[in-house]
């Protein structure tokens, strides 16, 4: 049902553009809940957050370490976790995260897939005739193979699972915009591929670090002149015609891989790190992620100006998770590509919900449990992962990117690629 309300969204936003090209860019609907983490009653659910960090940190291609339970987090939308997207239902405008997909010429039974869109990656995946449950797919759409066989495949190692499936073309559409000879992957094999409920995943960062080696599908959409302005962008699942108020901020990327702009600083409660600041990077700006991953050294920075903020005892992993007191409620902030501004998480989001003794049994604590004891704690949404210690990489999702509409350009930058961030009119609420 929230498939079918999807498309009318997409459609409604740029259904004046379905003939000649697109002057106004194109708007997706934000394409995940930031709440699948936090269970119905405000605590954190952990077998999906541990779950959302292993799966954030392989797309990343780091290989990450989890203690005892958390080692073998069961992916999102088996039978064995509650289904994060009911609740939704009831909610409005909530109901739009998902865009559709349609793989197939108008002659040849196109096809529409519950598609998630990646500025975080660079690949369309479609699950393919082979691809069931028991291989990771999801949807029971599986792609016709009605495009040009390529006769080679694509394979991804996906921090510990792998990524497979066969080349062809084929033309992609989405809100009637269609780009010809597009690679999808018709997936064999998709372990680890997806946290979410979406069959497809269309990645929307540069071709530059795409597995296929092939153009994305916006990127035909550019060079097959379908669309005079390069631009996209994504908005909270609202309704509402004004999705942004206020000024809009470019931010130059560092690299056109991701959408890679520079940390020049991050603030917490409107102060800098005390002396040497190892909160400055880059961050890859990930509609694909629901989390903020950090550098670790940064991770412990932003934490050390939370009072009562400790790192939770994660014994042998390679990740820092941190818990804090609930009555704070920290204004933590990012600067960006030497612009000055200060883009904030919303104070609400910064929490992933209460830390119950369920979560400290899934970790295999009672040091954290007897804390709980006294003060209730939250999760922060800043988890630590030196996934490109190079870079100093961030990973900035969702719970960052639901206050602040985003935009990628192309061109819009003296003819260079930048991100663009104003304040989203429409929030979700917490
Ligand atoms: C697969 O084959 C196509 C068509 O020959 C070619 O354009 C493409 O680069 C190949 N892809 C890979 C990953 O080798």
């Amino acid at each position: 049902m929230y498939a079918q309300l999807a498309v009318c969204s997409l459609l409604s936003t740029v259904a004046f553009a379905a003939r000649a090209p697109v002057d106004n860019g194109i708007k997706f609907p934000f394409s995940r809940n930031h709440k699948t983490v936090t269970n119905d009653d405000g605590t954190v659910n952990p077998e999906w957050y541990f779950g959302e960090l292993k799966h954030t940190v392989g797309k990343y291609g780091m290989k990450v370490k989890l203690p005892g339970k958390a080692g073998e987090v069961v992916r999102r939308g088996t039978s064995s976790i509650p289904d994060a997207f009911e609740p939704l239902k009831d909610q409005g405008n909530d109901l739009l995260y998902y865009g559709i997909a349609t793989v197939g010429a108008e002659n040849d039974k196109p096809q529409a897939f519950t598609t998630d869109f990646d500025t975080g990656s660079a690949d369309f995946f479609v699950p393919g005739p082979t691809c069931g449950t028991a291989q990771g797919c999801v949807g029971k759409i599986k792609y016709d193979r009605g495009g040009v066989d390529e006769g080679n495949t694509t394979a991804v190692t996906y921090g510990s699972g792998m990524i497979m499936g066969e080349n062809y073309f084929d033309s992609v559409d989405v809100a009637g915009l269609t780009a010809e000879n597009t690679n999808v992957i018709s997936l064999t094999s998709a372990q680890g591929f997806s946290t979410s409920k979406s069959a497809a995943r269309m990645g929307m960062a540069f071709s530059t670090i795409a597995r296929s080696k092939q153009p994305t599908w916006f990127e035909n959409l550019i060079t097959q002149k379908v669309i005079s302005n390069p631009d996209f962008s994504f908005f909270l699942g609202g309704r509402a015609s004004d999705r942004f108020r206020g000024p809009v901020t470019k931010i130059p990327l560092s690299a056109e891989t991701y959408w890679q702009v520079a940390v020049d600083t991050v603030l917490v409660n409107g102060k800098k790190a005390p002396a040497f600041d190892p909160t400055v990077g880059n961050a890859a700006i990930d509609t694909g992620t629901t989390l903020v991953i950090a550098p670790t050294l940064a991770t412990a920075s932003i934490y050390s100006r939370v009072p009562g903020a400790f790192p939770v005892p994660v014994s042998g992993t390679n990740l820092l998770v941190y818990a804090y007191p609930c009555k704070q409620t920290p204004n933590v902030a990012f600067q960006f590509g030497g612009k000055g501004r200060k883009f904030a998480t919303n104070k609400k989001d910064f929490s992933l919900g209460t830390i119950t003794t369920n979560f400290a049994e899934f970790i295999g604590d009672d040091g954290m449990a007897r804390r709980l004891a006294d003060t209730q704690y939250c999760l922060g949404s800043v988890a630590g992962a030196d996934i490109n210690p190079g870079l100093n990489l961030y990973v900035v999702g969702d719970t960052f990117l639901k206050n602040w509409y985003s935009i990628y350009s192309y061109n819009n930058d003296g003819g260079k690629p930048s991100v663009s961030f104003a304040k989203a009119s429409v929030s979700i609420p917490s």
